[in-house]
């Protein structure tokens, strides 16, 4: 009997997930479709996972795969601004539909604990900052509208069925196995790469518009704790450092950190793109008992590490 479900398991933020169960004796099955996933991910820990390959808008696969489990931790989703520019319906389907599909299969279990995978990108560009959870939400991009409406549905099936639910709105998170190769690839491992191939990387915009990134073991973290049961009933968090770095801010240290000295070329801004996002986090502290396990610098440093020991190729 699997205890945990962890959708989207074979996915960056999802397979760290895993691991963190994993670590602490927890029975986990992954529900992953593979389409930004990799199975590379899980490899070192395929013995002890259960992985069932399929897609969380097929509400026979998500029935038997969340049959007999007591936690959900909803990660699977199409995790891109541009790709949701160019193709909203599928990022509407993933992420609004998938989410749909798996609450009402969780409340059909009376699942313990439904933790959901939010995005900052809710805030969308309002100036006041950091972001705290009580504003308004003001979604820009479609990807932003669907990680939204996923949250809502968490709030509105806690209310009306009483299924415990939990939203945690991650900033930029960045680490080991995040993919560097896809066309919707975020920053950080983008500008790793080219650093590595000694070529320039593309800024969009003027490079003054800044992230709060977050090392991945924060959001692990945060992951854990939200499964505690301490708060649900949809509540909505930030995951964050409560701090924020610019885009050549970023790239400098890269350079330093690296020992590579390329000029980085400007573009025009994206569309969709937020301008300043920066969290806080005094809810998520206070409600969670959450701190912060790995700063700004030292997770940029190992993120480095891993990218020079493993290589682009699987990563
Ligand atoms: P990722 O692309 O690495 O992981 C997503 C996983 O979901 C992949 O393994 C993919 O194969 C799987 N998946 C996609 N569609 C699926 C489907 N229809 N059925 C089953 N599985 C499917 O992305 P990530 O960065 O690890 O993002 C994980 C979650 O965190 C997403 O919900 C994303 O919206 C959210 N998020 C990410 C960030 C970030 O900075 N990376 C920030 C905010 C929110
Ligand atoms: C990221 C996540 C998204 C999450 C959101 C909120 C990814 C791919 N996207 O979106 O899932 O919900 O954070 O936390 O992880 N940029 C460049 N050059 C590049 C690539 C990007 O200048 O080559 C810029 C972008 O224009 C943007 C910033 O870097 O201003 C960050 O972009 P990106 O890493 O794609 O993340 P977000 O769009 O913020």
């Amino acid at each position: 009997m699997a205890t945990y479900l962890v959708t989207g398991g074979a996915g960056f933020i999802g397979s760290h997930v895993v691991d963190g169960l994993v670590e602490r004796g927890d029975d986990v099955r992954v529900l992953d479709d593979f389409s930004t996933g990799n199975s590379e991910n899980l490899s070192h820990i395929a013995s002890r996972v259960e992985i069932v390959e399929g897609d969380i808008c097929d509400p026979g696969i998500v029935k038997s795969a969340i049959s007999d489990v007591e936690y959900v931790i909803h990660q699977a989703a199409l995790a891109s601004v541009p790709r949701s520019i160019e193709d909203p319906i599928s990022t509407d389907r993933v992420n609004v539909q998938g989410t749909l599909n798996l609450l009402n299969a969780a409340r059909n279990v009376s699942v313990k604990c439904f933790v959901y995978a939010s995005s900052s990108s809710a805030y969308g560009d309002s100036e006041k900052l950091p972001k705290v959870e009580t504003m308004t939400p003001n979604p820009l991009s479609p990807y932003a509208v669907s990680k939204l409406t996923g949250e809502m549905y968490c709030c509105s099936f806690s209310e009306v069925y009483g299924l415990p639910t939990v939203s945690l709105r991650y900033f930029n998170v960045f680490g080991p196995r995040q993919d560097p190769n896809s066309q919707y690839a975020a920053v950080i491992p983008i500008f790793i790469k080219k650093l590595t191939e000694k070529q320039a990387p593309t800024i969009f915009g003027d490079g003054e518009q800044s992230r709060d990134f977050t090392y991945i073991d924060n959001v692990v973290r945060a992951n854990l704790l939200a499964c505690d049961g301490r708060t649900t009933g949809g509540k909505v968090y930030n995951v964050a450092c409560g701090d924020r770095f610019t885009l050549n801010d970023l790239y400098k240290r890269l350079q330093t950190l690296m020992g590579v000295d390329v000029e980085v070329k400007y573009a025009a801004a994206r569309p969709g793109d937020v301008k300043h996002s920066q969290a806080s986090i005094d809810a998520l502290r206070k409600d969670l008992g959450f701190d912060i396990t790995m700063d700004f610098e030292e997770g940029l440093k190992r993120t480095v590490e891993w990218y020079q020991k493993v290589g682009f190729a699987n990563a």
